[in-house]
């Protein structure tokens, strides 16, 4: 069997992850450390994220950023910070985001507007930081939408929100088209996280999740898996 068209390894590229400090976002640190990645780590719970980056090899290999992704300051510090400590950024995932209760009435403006800034925003300014990185080297955006991105529920501003980040997805790849970046939308139905306050029962794992993103990021340079959508085998809506 030809190898010539295999990934390149991932031997000391840099994955950068936003909401990295649990769920979803900690569990791709954790296999994308196994297979070799060095990361960034961005969150705001320093304590978490240091935790991590100890857990993973330290300095060498992973660098706890604290980020809060609704600030652009932040955001480009994270970038700089990915440059200088390791010298370019290979993969980016936007990955920070947290939903709200369903119901038009039933959560706060306040709320909303920082669901918007943190689900939309942040992960636009993810793009706007790491852009110029991902180029360099030819790497990869990663964004996580949703199965709430893909088909609207009941009530839920959450599922607005994602369906901009699905959009963004499709945006950035054709903004990016010919430049050699790669860009793919995650989309997870149910999966026990923080994420919820009472955690569910028959959901995916964030691992299930984490082995979608290193299976896009492992593909051949000319294959750009575009979208992963992923739901319990439980899940019908
Ligand atoms: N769990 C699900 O069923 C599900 C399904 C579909 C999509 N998703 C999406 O998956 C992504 C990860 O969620 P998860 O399920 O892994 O939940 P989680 O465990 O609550 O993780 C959310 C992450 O986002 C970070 N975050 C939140 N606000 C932030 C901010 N302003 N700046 C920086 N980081 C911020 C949190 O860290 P700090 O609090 O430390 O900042 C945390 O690391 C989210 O985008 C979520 O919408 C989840």
């Amino acid at each position: 069997m030809s190898t010539s068209n295999a990934a390149p390894p991932p031997a000391d590229r840099v994955f950068l992850i936003t909401g990295a400090s649990t769920g979803i976002g900690a569990a791709t640190a954790r296999h994308a450390a196994a297979a070799g990645w060095r990361l960034v780590l961005a969150a705001r719970s320093k304590e978490r994220l240091d935790a991590l980056a100890e857990e993973l090899g330290g300095r060498e290999r992973a660098l706890a950023v604290q980020c809060d992704v609704t600030s652009w300051e932040d955001q480009q510090r994270m970038a700089a910070a990915a440059l200088e400590t390791f010298g370019g950024i290979d993969v980016a995932f936007a990955n920070a985001g947290f939903g709200g209760p369903r119901g038009f009435l039933n959560d706060t403006p306040e709320h909303w507007r920082e669901m918007v800034l943190t689900n939309v925003y942040g992960a636009a300014l993810t793009i706007r930081a790491t852009v110029p990185a991902l180029k360099s080297s030819r790497g990869h955006l990663l964004l996580t939408s949703s199965v709430a991105g893909r088909r609207a529920l009941p009530g839920s501003f959450y599922s607005c929100t994602k369906f901009a980040v699905t959009a963004m997805g499709e945006a950035a790849r054709q903004d990016l088209n010919d430049t050699g970046v790669r860009v793919t939308l995650i989309e997870p139905g149910m999966t026990d996280t923080p994420f919820f306050d009472n955690r569910p029962s028959n959901a995916l794992e964030d691992d299930d999740i984490a082995r979608a993103v290193i299976y896009a990021v492992s593909q051949p340079p000319h294959v750009d898996v575009n979208e992963i959508l992923i739901r319990p085998t439980a899940q019908s809506g």
